[in-house]
């Protein structure tokens, strides 16, 4: 029987990158987001080539989480790698000018929603022991402050702690864990951010030469096929023409 990767948000960028990188090297795939018909867009181009399961699904909704992982199919419920990627960035604007509710759906999405497939898959992960894999899809936002950080980067930040403490309980379990931590990449990721914007979205990524989805697949997928015995624990990834800038200082006008 072939592995099986686990991918939330494969929708889109990253996640719909990532079910392709798998796909290619023949893993089975369950493959989940909120956009049922993109799901069956993906599966109908990669069902050729590998098993593919669906399930339309809202990370932040911890009982249909659970029901999603209850009801897989025998042959995709011995899972060897949890791609927890489904996430959003809300509210580009300084923290005073931010709506609550903003707040809580990066709360909900990226804390409350990745604690809540990481705690339904884990035990198929558990089942299945060495070499099975969490990757976190963390940000260089939850390392490095910027303005309109705020709670997106402080829930990247929680990525990153999650991903290392998780690591302590499950070391002797065979189970690795990895926060993946990219820099600017073009996605939805700015449209979602912009709320539909898109000279927006063009507009950041003009000029310069972003990371791609694709990029991101393939650090993911080497993290989840290295050999048994590894752990990369963070993995940053930054375009060489990103970097970070001087210290802002007020100044009397
Ligand atoms: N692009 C970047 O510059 C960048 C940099 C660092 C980190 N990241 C992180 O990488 C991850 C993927 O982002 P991306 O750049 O690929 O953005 P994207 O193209 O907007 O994709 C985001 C994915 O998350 C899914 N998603 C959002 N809310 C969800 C929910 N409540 N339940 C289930 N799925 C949900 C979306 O699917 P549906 O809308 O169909 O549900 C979509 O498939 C995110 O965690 C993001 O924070 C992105």
């Amino acid at each position: 029987m072939s592995n099986v990767v686990f991918i939330t948000g494969a929708t889109s960028g990253f996640g719909r990158a990532t079910a392709r990188r798998f796909a290619e090297a023949g893993w089975s795939l369950v493959l989940t987001g909120r956009r049922s018909e993109r799901l069956e867009e993906l599966k109908a181009e990669l069902g050729a080539k590998v098993p593919v399961h669906i399930a339309t699904l809202d990370v932040r909704d911890a009982e249909a989480v659970k029901k999603a992982v209850a009801d897989l199919p025998a042959e995709f419920a011995q899972i060897k790698a949890l791609i927890n990627n489904a996430g959003l960035a809300l509210a580009p604007q300084p923290s005073q000018n931010v709506d609550l509710t903003d707040w809580h759906t990066m709360i909900d999405t990226n804390i409350t929603g990745l604690v809540n497939v990481t705690h339904a898959v884990l035990p198929k992960l558990l089942e299945t022991g060495k070499g099975a894999s969490i990757v976190n899809l963390g940000s260089v936002a939850g390392e490095w402050p910027y303005p309109g950080g705020h709670v997106y980067g402080a829930s990247k930040a929680f990525v990153k702690q999650f991903s290392f403490n998780l690591r302590c309980d499950l070391i002797a379990t065979g189970v690795r864990v990895t926060d993946i931590a990219p820099g600017m990449a073009e996605t939805e990721f700015t449209l979602v951010r912009t709320r539909g914007d898109q000279a927006a979205s063009d507009k950041l990524y003009q000029g310069t030469t972003p990371l791609t989805a694709e990029d991101i697949a393939e650090q993911i997928y080497y993290v989840a096929t290295l050999p048994d015995h590894i752990n990369i624990n963070r993995l940053e990834i930054m375009p060489s023409r990103q970097a970070w800038s001087p210290f802002a200082v007020d100044r009397d006008k």
